[in-house]
C-alpha cells in the first residue's frame, strides 16, 4: 500500500483516518492561529469534514479526539493530558505517580481487555492447574484474545508461544525474568511450541553497538532465558542477526508484512519522525513475523492458521497492535496476548529500568553481598521517617519497592499477606521487611546462576539450531 496524501480516504484503515483526521484538525487550527486566509481555511476545513464522513463510514462512529479506533490506538503521541497521563511505548516508560503506571487507564487507551477474575478461573478450569502468582496478583494484568486461545486448548486445537528479549548488554536483571518465568509455566502447562526471538538486529539499530556485539549479548542473554528451565524439546530460541539470513519463509512474511503497513501508521504508532534511519522504520516488520506460523516451517510444517500467544510486558503491544492489523489481511489469523506490568527500578516506580544502572536493580551476576546492600541502600521505601511516626501510622506498601519486589517474587500468599497487614499496620519495620526480600531473591538468583554456568555452548547451539520440535502438525 502507498502512502496517501490527505484526502485519499478509501483505502485507508481506521486507524490510518483516525491520524489523517487528527493531523488535519491541528491543520486548521494552526492555519487559524497563523490568521491565514480564508480561503485557505475554508478549503481545509472541508477536508477536515469530509475525512471525518469517511471515518463515520468506515468505523460506524463519529470521530472524538483522543479516542483513536479500538485495537489499533496510536499512544506515546495520541492527543491526551501529558501531565496527567503515563507515558508508555516500547523505549520509555514514564508516570509522575510512585505508585507506577495507571495500568486500568492504559487498557483504556490501548483497547485491550482486563484479565479479570472469571479469565482466571477459566484459566485454572481448562489446564487443570493452579493459576500462576503472576496471573493472581494481576501481574499479567491484561490481555487480547486469551478466550479463543482457552476455546482452542478445549477444542484440541493446537497454538504456540512467542515471546523475546532484546540484548541491550550482557547483564540481564531480575526484572527482565518476569516474561520468561512466566512463559516457561505457560509452556509447562499448555505443553505447546514456544520460539523467542533476540532482537539483537534491533539494539543494533537503536544503540551504540556493534552487529558483533549485539550478537554477543543475544548469545549470553541467550544462556540466562535457557537457565529459566525452557525444554529443549519444545523451545526454539533465534537471534535476528542470524536466523534471518537462513529462512526465506521468515523473510517472505517480513515483506508481507512491510507491504500492508505504511509510513504514516508506524509514526503513528511508533512516533517515529522524517530523520529516523530506515532500519528502525522497517523493525516492527521483523518483530511482528514471528507471530505467524509459517515464519517456522521446521517446526509448523508450513501450517499457516496456527495462532499464537505472546506473553510480553505491556510496552511491546504497539508491534503487537500493527501485526493484528495486518494478520488478516495477509492470511493468518491474530496473535494473542497477556501484557505484564512493568517491574519497578529500585528507587521508584515511577520509570522502567536501566540496565546501564547497575543500582537500579539485582542483576543476575549480583552476589549476595551486592543484592543486600542495594536493597538495603538503594530500595525506595513506603515507611515512615521515624520508627515512633512508622509504629504509628504504617508503611505504604504502594509505593514500597521491597514490597513490589516481594510480590513479583515470594510465592506464598500467606506470607505476603502477612507481610503486608504488618507493614500497613506499622508493626513490620522497613528493615526487617527488606530483610525479608534480601533472603528471598539471594537463594533465587544464587541458583539461577548455578544453572546457567552448567550450560554448555552445545546446548546454546541445541536451542538455537532451526528443527522440528516435539509436536506433529
Ligand atoms: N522488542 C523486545 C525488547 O526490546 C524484544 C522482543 C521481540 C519481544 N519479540 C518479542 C518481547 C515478543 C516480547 C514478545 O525487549
Amino acid at each position: 500500500m502507498a502512502d496517501l496524501p490527505n484526502g485519499s480516504c478509501c483505502s485507508l484503515n481506521p486507524l490510518e483516518l483516525f491520524e489523517q483526521v487528527t493531523a488535519q484538525g491541528e491543520k486548521v487550527r494552526s492555519l487559524k492561529a497563523e490568521k491565514a486566509s480564508k480561503d485557505e481555511i475554508d478549503a481545509a476545513v472541508k477536508l477536515l469534514l469530509s475525512l471525518k464522513l469517511s471515518y463515520k463510514t468506515a468505523t460506524g462512529q463519529d470521530y472524538k479526539a483522543g479516542s483513536p479506533p479500538a485495537d489499533f490506538t496510536p499512544l506515546s503521541n495520541g492527543p491526551g493530558n501529558a501531565e496527567e497521563d503515563d507515558f508508555v511505548d516500547p523505549w520509555t516508560v514514564q508516570t509522575s505517580n510512585a505508585k507506577g503506571v495507571d495500568y486500568d487507564k492504559l487498557i483504556v487507551r490501548f483497547g485491550s481487555s482486563k484479565i479479570d477474575k472469571d479469565l482466571i478461573n477459566r484459566i485454572e478450569r481448562v489446564t487443570g492447574h493452579k493459576p500462576h502468582h503472576f496471573l493472581r496478583r494481576g501481574i499479567f494484568f491484561s490481555h487480547r484474545d486469551m478466550n479463543q486461545i482457552l476455546d482452542a486448548y478445549e477444542n484440541k486445537k493446537p497454538f504456540y508461544l512467542y515471546t523475546g528479549r532484546g540484548p541491550s548488554s550482557e547483564a540481564m536483571h531480575v526484572g527482565h525474568l518476569v516474561p520468561f518465568i512466566f512463559t516457561k509455566w505457560l509452556q509447562e502447562v499448555f505443553n505447546v511450541p514456544l520460539v523467542i526471538q533476540l532482537t539483537d538486529d534491533e539494539k543494533y539499530l537503536w544503540k551504540d553497538l556493534s552487529v558483533e556485539k549485539a550478537y554477543q549479548y543475544a548469545i549470553e542473554n541467550v544462556k540466562d532465558i535457557i537457565a529459566c528451565g525452557f525444554d529443549v524439546n519444545k523451545t526454539f530460541i533465534f537471534s535476528d542477526l542470524h536466523y534471518l539470513g537462513t529462512s526465506p519463509e521468515f523473510y517472505k512474511n517480513i515483506v508481507k508484512i512491510q507491504k500492508h503497513v505504511t509510513f504514516n501508521q508506524v509514526k503513528g504508532i511508533f512516533g517515529f519522525s522524517d530523520s529516523d534511519c530506515i532500519g528502525k522504520i522497517s523493525f516492527p516488520a521483523i518483530q511482528a513475523a514471528p507471530s505467524f506460523s509459517t515464519s517456522f516451517p521446521q517446526i509448523f510444517n508450513s501450517k499457516h492458521d496456527i495462532q499464537c500467544l505472546i506473553p510480553c510486558a505491556i510496552d511491546q503491544d504497539p508491534y503487537f497492535r500493527m501485526t493484528r492489523d495486518v494478520a488478516p489481511r495477509i492470511g493468518f489469523p491474530k496473535p494473542a496476548l497477556l501484557h505484564s506490568v512493568f517491574f519497578p527500578a529500585l528507587q521508584g516506580a515511577q520509570t522502567k529500568m536501566s540496565a546501564s544502572d547497575p543500582n537500579s536493580s539485582i542483576f543476575l551476576t549480583d552476589t549476595p553481598k551486592q543484592i543486600k546492600t542495594k536493597i538495603n541502600k538503594h530500595a525506595f521505601s513506603g515507611g515512615k521517617d521515624t520508627i515512633e511516626e512508622h509504629r504509628k501510622y504504617g508503611g505504604n506498601c504502594d509505593v514500597d519497592v521491597s514490597y513490589m519486589y516481594l510480590t513479583f517474587f515470594l510465592e506464598d500468599d500467606d506470607k505476603l499477606e502477612q507481610i503486608k497487614q504488618a507493614y500497613s499496620s506499622g508493626a513490620l519495620l522497613t528493615g526487617e521487611l527488606k530483610k525479608t526480600l534480601i533472603e528471598t531473591l539471594q537463594p533465587l538468583i544464587a541458583a539461577h546462576q548455578q544453572r546457567r554456568k552448567q550450560i554448555t555452548s552445545e546446548e546454546v547451539k541445541q536451542f538455537m539450531t532451526p528443527r522440528k520440535l516435539a509436536f506433529d502438525y
